[in-house]
């Protein structure tokens, strides 16, 4: 197991302690450990009382029907996402308060109130009903990130369509895949985005993917870059023509609360990625709760979650869960270190935001580029720091704190996954008395627990699996069209817990160390990628034979991939092929997994049974103890991949 937050480094410094800064306790929203105690006692009624904040055409029958593996939430009430993110508000004071703030790479800037974002949102949403789209119905966005992606979402949640919203660095084999999976007649997208000064060419790679995938009926596209982009006659229409010719008046759906908002997919340990179903109710209720405590958010508050909506983080953060506690977000469409290392910096400064929320990686990053950076600019408006993605070493943490935080700031480290759809295991800032490196305890109603490979609890401090032991709000509801994998990955491992997929430990005072995946899922850059995905791109490929992925420990990016590779008979190495076979996975799946070394060998470790030695290839390559591999592995091959990964790396010398 690749374990980036256990360092000695954090062993070290596990005495550190960081109380919750007084000027802070004082104003935050929960800041009496009572709420810990309460929710416990009666989980149902903790989180109906924060269901209570959200507005429900009809009230709940019941909180929660637990059919395991299957959760239902708020059974019986009737609600709408975007009437909670857009209407409510609109009804209020906040009117003309600023929803979203926003700014593109080249440098402009916009500022849509919640009347203005509503008016766009509801006159999408008939462009959408225009095109055919009925509640149920999956539209898939390809979008950079502008306004009109949560235009986009928004509009989608009001009339119950699911939106199925995929990251702009996706191939246009990873669209098409998507795509037909989620059988979606609609896409939206643009015709290009900017990232780092370059045009990301959004409408050609969608182009590309749907060339021969008859089941989508239209494209959307909004224009961005001002680029030339052919539009098929009858299948695409650009947005600002279909917007002059909709209506301004779109009525939300009441949807049922367990009906499904959205699909992610995410990448899991065999090939095929995983369509994630997020439900209405529980999600709304479990995004919104986690947005108002854990960042303890205010109307007065900017807030900037950097994560890209293509991600879970964008959906709970930057979407749903700010919008439907009336809240200001920030935005911004670009590349942190463009045109330099400041960027983000400078954009703190100019508009004044109060709240950060981002990925270890790229506080490494920086970390790296230099002290000078933030220096230049002025950091005071920040009063609170937040991490996710993967565990934050307790350097990076001291850092972030330091550089960026000017010392005052509590950093909340959250973890949670795709599947949790909420932050679930966190500080409460004014509350938790914050230890760099950990993500403290589960939050309020939700409970947690390490086990052992039998499924029974080990004593503090001691590594193993962690699973969620009860339902929370905004749990995954299924995978979509396949509910037996649902049922089989995340249920089967430990009867009746919800099976993470992480490692971690618990110390005395209960505090939660993550140490990354245990499973063939590698976690570069704070981006989930599955080896076995990489592993099918790569055999794929005309002259490869077989092919084995496995994570790489690395400074900045967390883990790397890397890939070995066994070539067809008579097929010769070299490092063009090299070059090509990485070439060929930014193709298949998309730049960000992009192997960073391609090895091509004459043969992969195995077990005598033939299953390729992953878990030693792992160790190995991470120059980490292999461990205990008597029970599962003939241990003689563990000697023939020492020897063999030794001729590689010398190769490569
Ligand atoms: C990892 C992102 C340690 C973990 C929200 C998890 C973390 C995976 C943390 C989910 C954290 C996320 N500390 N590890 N604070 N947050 N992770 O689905 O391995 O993209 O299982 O969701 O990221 O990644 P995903």
């Amino acid at each position: 197991m690749v374990v980036p937050g256990a360092t000695i480094d954090n062993l070290l410094r596990e005495n550190e302690r960081h109380p919750p800064p007084e000027w802070f306790r004082r104003h935050a929203s929960w800041r009496d450990d009572r709420v810990y105690v309460a929710a416990a006692e009666d989980p149902d009624a903790f989180w109906a009382k924060q269901a209570e904040r959200l507005h429900w055409f009809r009230r709940w029958d019941r909180v929660l029907d637990w059919d395991p593996p299957f959760a239902r939430w708020f059974v019986g009430g009737k609600i709408n996402a975007s009437y909670n993110c857009l209407d409510r508000h609109v009804r209020s004071n906040r009117r003309h308060k600023a929803a979203l703030v926003w700014e593109g790479e080249p440098g402009e800037t916009q500022t849509l109130t919640y009347d203005r974002l509503w008016r766009e949102v509801m006159r999408f949403a008939n462009v959408l009903k225009a095109l055919g789209v009925k509640p149920g119905d999956r539209v898939t966005m390809y979008m950079p990130m502008i306004p009109e992606l949560p235009i986009a979402i928004l509009a989608c949640a009001r009339i119950g369509a699911i939106h199925s919203v995929i990251f702009g660095g996706f191939s246009a084999k990873s669209i098409r895949d998507r795509v037909e999976d989620a059988d979606s007649a609609v896409i939206v997208t643009a015709d290009a985005g900017y990232r780092r000064g370059n045009l990301v060419p959004l409408k050609r790679t969608v182009d590309e993917a749907i060339a021969d995938v008859p089941i989508v009926k239209h494209v959307v596209v909004y224009r961005r870059a001002n680029v030339d982009v052919p539009m098929h006659a009858a299948r695409d229409v650009w947005w600002h023509e279909a917007m002059a010719m909709a209506d301004a008046w779109c009525d939300p759906e009441p949807m049922d609360a367990t009906d499904p908002l959205f699909i992610l997919y995410t990448s899991g340990t065999t090939g095929k990625p995983k369509g994630v179903v997020h439900g209405t109710g529980g999600y709304l209720v479990g995004v919104a709760t986690t947005a108002k405590h854990v960042f303890d958010l205010r109307d007065e508050d900017l807030f900037w979650c950097t994560a890209d909506i293509g991600w879970v983080t964008g959906h709970s953060y930057v979407v749903y869960g700010p919008l439907a506690n009336g809240a200001t977000v920030f935005m911004y469409e670009g590349a942190p270190d463009h045109p330099q290392p400041d960027r983000w910096w400078s954009i703190i400064e100019r508009h004044g935001i109060t709240i950060l929320y981002t990925a270890p990686t790229a506080i490494r990053a920086f970390m790296r580029a230099g002290d000078e950076w933030p220096a230049k600019h002025d950091l005071a408006s920040l009063r609170l720091l937040g991490t996710v993605g993967e565990p934050i070493n307790p350097e990076a943490w001291r850092w972030y704190h330091r550089a960026i935080g000017g010392g005052r700031c509590p950093v909340v480290d959250t973890w949670w996954q795709t599947e949790t759809g909420m932050i679930l295991i966190t500080p409460l800032p004014g509350l938790t008395t914050l230890k760099p490196g950990s993500a403290t305890r589960p939050f309020p109603g939700v409970s947690a627990a390490i086990v052992d490979d039998a499924g029974n609890p080990v004593p503090p401090n001691k590594g193993g699996s962690l699973v969620i032991t009860r339902p929370w709000p905004a749990m995954l509801q299924t995978l979509y069209g396949d509910p037996e994998r649902y049922t089989q990955v995340y249920w089967s491992r430990v009867p009746g817990r919800y099976f993470t997929g992480d490692g971690a430990r618990v110390d005395e005072d209960g505090y939660f160390w993550l140490m990354g995946r245990i499973d063939d899922v590698i976690n570069c850059a704070g981006h989930r990628i599955g080896t076995m995905e990489l592993e099918s791109a790569l055999v794929s490929h005309p002259k490869v034979a077989e092919a084995a992925v496995v994570g790489r420990p690395h400074e900045v990016k967390g883990q790397v991939c890397v890939a070995y590779v066994v070539l067809k008979r008579g097929e010769e190495a070299s490092e063009f092929l090299e070059a090509n076979l990485k070439d060929h996975v930014r193709r298949e799946i998309g730049a960000i997994a992009t192997p960073e070394d391609v090895y091509i060998c004459d043969r992969l470790p195995k077990t005598r049974s033939g299953k390729i030695m992953r878990r030693v290839m792992r160790a190995l390559v991470s120059g980490q103890d292999i461990g205990d591999t008597t029970t599962l592995e003939d241990p003689g091959a563990v000697e023939e991949v020492r020897r063999w990964l030794a001729t590689v790396e010398g190769r490569d010398a």
